[in-house]
């Protein structure tokens, strides 16, 4: 049977409602122009870089692919445009085994992001929303109708803010896990913190959401900033500290409880989707009620196998990946 959706003219299978397990993704999906160089480029400057690299990537649609190909069952709710591009993005969703019956469209251009990737693997991004940015309040709230407590709802913020904010405290009241990825940075009002079972920034977002200048570095200030978090709202803070691993934070009676989970030592070829990859993971883990201590080891070690590749959902492992590369590790 299908069941018509506030979010335009979409239906989705109603038989697929219901279960404890879903994990609606709400966000962005954007075509990445990869190109790997030798440094950035000077102001009026023309330097020389590898071949130009198509790949399907937006936070959102990255994380969507990561959890269903960690074997999450998985809804995206987001829109493309109504350019040639449209078909390509929503094929990847489809073919990493995303249910698309909350993809849309809006008129005109779909999401691009120029990324330029260097020697080390870091990358600097340029955003042009295009049809993200017409995900309003009203198909995010539409969305989340269809699910129950127990399902998980994964944002990050590449659509507007108020879509995101409506939509958390609409999950939030229905008894739904919520997972915040703050990212890109941007300052966010207590009142969406509230909302938030589990906040996912990295070092950078830690640091400017808690309102310090400098980047967190190490561990101990992880702690810190992941407890003024919690006090500014969210339930529970996990920061992302790359090769490190990750610290969270959960409020409990009396002092917050600290959990450290180690990274994984890899070659880094390209850093792009690592924290969309941990994010995904992590809802995978949570949707199939893995105690967190494991989940966020198995965050961590997806994040750690998607650097060694390129591109952003071209780099993404499946389940069997993960398995395999945790197996010798936890011996050691
Ligand atoms: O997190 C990586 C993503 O950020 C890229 O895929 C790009 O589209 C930007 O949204």
């Amino acid at each position: 049977m299908l069941a018509r959706s506030r979010s335009g003219d979409l239906q989705c299978p109603q038989a697929v409602f219901g279960f404890a397990d879903m994990i609606l993704v709400l966000g962005s999906i954007n075509l990445d122009l990869v190109q790997r160089v030798p440094r950035l480029p000077r102001p009026g400057e023309t330097i020389g870089g590898e071949d130009l690299r198509l790949f399907v990537g937006g936070k959102g649609a990255n994380q969507a692919c990561a959890a269903a190909r960690l074997g999450g069952q998985v809804r995206f709710a987001g829109k493309t445009g109504t350019d040639a591009l449209a078909l390509r993005l929503r094929a990847e969703l489809r073919d990493s085994g995303v249910d698309c019956c909350l993809l849309s469209q809006a008129d005109g251009a779909s999401g691009t992001a120029i990324i330029l990737v260097l020697p080390s693997g870091e990358n600097v991004i340029v955003l042009a929303p295009g049809a993200n940015g017409r995900v309003d309040a009203e198909f995010g709230l539409a969305a989340v109708e269809q699910l129950a407590p127990g399902d998980l709802l994964l944002c990050q913020l590449e659509i507007p803010l108020e879509t995101v904010s409506a939509a958390l405290h609409a999950a939030h009241q229905r008894g739904v896990r919520t997972i915040l990825d703050p990212a890109p940075a941007r300052n966010l009002p207590g009142e969406v913190l509230e909302a938030v079972s589990f906040l996912t920034p990295n070092q950078s977002e830690a640091a400017l959401l808690a309102g310090r200048q400098r980047p967190v570095e190490h561990m101990g200030e992880a702690e810190e900033m992941a407890k003024l978090l919690l006090q500014r709202g969210a339930a529970t803070v996990i920061v992302k500290m790359g090769a490190q691993g990750c610290l969270m934070a959960s409020k409990a009676s009396g002092q917050p409880a600290i959990t450290i989970a180690s990274g994984f030592a890899v070659e880094v070829v390209d850093s792009t989707a690592a924290g969309d990859t941990f994010n995904g993971a992590l809802a995978v883990a949570l949707s199939e009620q893995q105690p967190l201590q494991r989940a966020l080891r198995f965050a961590n070690a997806a994040a750690a196998l998607s650097v060694t590749r390129a591109g952003a959902i071209s780099a993404l492992p499946d389940r069997e990946q993960v398995e395999r590369f945790l197996t010798p590790q936890q011996s050691r």
